[in-house]
């Protein structure tokens, strides 16, 4: 496993193996590695010859009063993990190789964008499609795995590749949960015991939503219940539970049978602001 820092030397190796006809697959990750992202990395062995982890806290998808300098590094474990993983490549590289002082050009999807995550934290997915892109450019990947814990940041990068005509095929892969439920998340690890134990909440109650379901009631009547269930925890501080259409992300109040929904929830313990989301058909 070679561990590169330079965006030069990344996208000559990659150039190079796309010429020997062999293809590549992408992880991109902000690191502190984990069974979620080992999921992706799985993924991507099944799919190309070579894979490719990226490794890189991106400061332009954070939003001022957000956790850029606290976002926890462990690249040694990370390293060791990928090893394992058999992992190819780690692309490493650091903040002033992305962004120049004087960098001026950025991707803004502006409709999946416009909802959820989006609403509440300006800027971060002009941040992640521009640094997205980026990636792609270096690596040179055939495919590239992302995960559904992030259900919108998926959608919106493969709009950004059908829509920039990008030769890349996204992967989509489920999300990666604790025993009891909790979607595994690197900032877990900010959630002290209690907090940990409350978190539970938010699966219990995303999986409530099936029984509500057969009790009749309407999309308005169960994200009140969702929302008061999540609320039952103590420490749980909602910022969204939202009911939308799963391809336009747009909210939906009288979906017809059999529509495809995404039921996502982003919600705040302590430090933690956790999502998660289940897909629902109505
Ligand atoms: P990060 O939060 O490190 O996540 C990297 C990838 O791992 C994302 O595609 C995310 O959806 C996936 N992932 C995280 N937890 C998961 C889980 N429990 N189950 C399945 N997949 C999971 O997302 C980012 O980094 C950044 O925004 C990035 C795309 C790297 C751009 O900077």
């Amino acid at each position: 496993m070679r561990v590169l820092k330079s965006p030069d030397a990344v996208q000559a190796l990659c150039l190079s193996f796309r010429e020997a006809g062999k293809t590549i697959a992408l992880v991109p990750t902000m690191g502190v590695l984990h069974e979620g992202h080992l999921s992706l990395i799985k993924a991507a062995k099944k799919n190309a010859d070579k894979v490719i982890v990226s490794i890189f806290v991106n400061p332009s998808q954070f939003g001022p009063s957000e956790d850029f300098e606290s976002y926890p590094r462990t690249f040694d474990a990370d390293k060791e993990k990928c090893k394992r993983a058999g992992v190819d490549i780690i692309f490493a590289p650091m903040s002033d190789n992305m962004y120049s002082e004087d960098f001026s050009v950025w991707v803004d999807e502006d409709k999946l964008s416009t909802n959820l995550c989006g609403a509440r934290r300006p800027g971060h997915f002009k941040g992640v499609c521009t640094v997205v892109l980026k990636l792609f450019m270096i690596c040179q990947p055939n495919v590239a795995v992302f995960g559904k814990k992030d259900a919108q940041q998926a959608l919106i990068i493969r709009r950004m590749a059908r829509d920039l005509n990008i030769p890349v095929k996204i992967i989509i892969t489920p999300v990666v949960r604790e025993k009891d439920g909790l979607a595994v998340s690197s900032r877990n690890r900010y959630l002290t015991p209690a907090e940990r134990e409350q978190a539970t909440i938010i699966y219990k109650g995303l999986q409530q939503v099936k029984e509500w379901r057969k009790e009749d009631l309407s999309v308005a009547q169960i994200r009140k219940k969702l929302l008061k269930f999540i609320q039952q925890a103590h420490d749980a501080r909602i910022d969204y539970v939202t009911i939308v259409d799963e391809k336009t992300l747009k909210e939906e109040n009288k979906p017809y049978p059999g529509q495809s929904l995404l039921i996502a929830v982003a919600v705040f313990f302590g430090k933690a602001r956790l999502i998660d989301n289940i897909s629902f058909k109505w």
